[in-house]
């Protein structure tokens, strides 16, 4: 049995003042079925983790693949872990585009993830031109093959599908579309990593996910819990989505 997880994006928005949705957050949810995850900008994982509970896990967006050194800017995984998370965010779609973050940079990425004791969150997606040219499956089994190193884990992987066509744009993909790779990155994981770990990796959907369509999402076979950007900064949002996905 997979526990759902909801797991907010942050991305690029807040400062301490939106903290206040944290503690909004906590009183609204209570005690849920599902995980509750918040990745906010790397500032605000120390004090968000001081108030956000047992109930309310925080985790970062990104972290380098070294554990110190001279990389100006660069935060590393046990910085992270010392500030208060246990999860990070690795290879979003944002950062594959900005960054040039290739799947070999990811991989290096989700080891030092692990070492350091955090659980990654690997996200992989097409674009809408590898969609419309049919390489969906593909370009996601690609991603999958690449990004993730052998060592993973039912513990210390959850993998997002996040449609690049789908992120921030209002576009939802189809519960047919969503289940249909779902499907295909369930049987990549048990055929690489057996049967325990691939059934217990955790598979998020994420791209325009909001309450009014939580619940059709979450109800398709394979979607174990959402990766939620522009919806997760509101606390009374985020709220909804985890009570739906507490009841999938
Ligand atoms: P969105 O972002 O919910 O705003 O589409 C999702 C994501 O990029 O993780």
């Amino acid at each position: 049995m997979r526990i759902k997880l909801a797991a907010g994006n942050w991305k690029m928005n807040g400062t301490h003042a939106q903290l206040d949705q944290i503690t909004r957050l906590a009183s609204l949810i209570g005690t849920p079925m599902a995980e509750v995850l918040i990745c906010p900008p790397a500032p605000l994982i120390h004090p968000m983790s001081q108030i956000a509970g047992d109930t309310i896990k925080v985790g970062g967006q990104d972290c380098h693949a070294l554990t110190k050194g001279a990389h100006t800017g660069d935060t590393s995984a046990a910085m992270l872990a010392d500030a208060g998370a246990s999860y990070v965010i690795l290879g979003h779609s944002e950062r594959r585009a900005d960054h040039g973050e290739t799947d070999a940079t990811i991989a290096a990425k989700t080891t030092a993830a692990w070492d350091a004791g955090l659980t990654a969150i690997v996200c992989v997606g097409e674009t809408l031109d590898q969609r419309n040219s049919a390489q969906t499956i593909d370009i996601v089994t690609q991603q999958l093959a690449g990004s993730i190193p052998d060592l993973a884990t039912a513990a210390n992987l959850v993998v997002a599908y996040e449609p690049v066509w789908a992120i921030g744009t209002g576009l939802t993909a189809s519960t047919e579309q969503i289940g249909a790779v779902h499907d295909v990155i369930r049987d990549s994981l048990t055929k690489r990593f057996g049967q325990d770990t691939g059934n217990g990796v955790r598979i998020l959907y994420g791209g325009s996910m909001t309450p009014k369509n939580v619940a059709k999402i979450a109800a398709t076979p394979n979607v174990d819990g959402g990766l939620v950007g522009g919806a997760s900064l509101k606390a009374d949002d985020f709220a909804q989505i985890v009570t739906a996905l507490s009841i999938a």
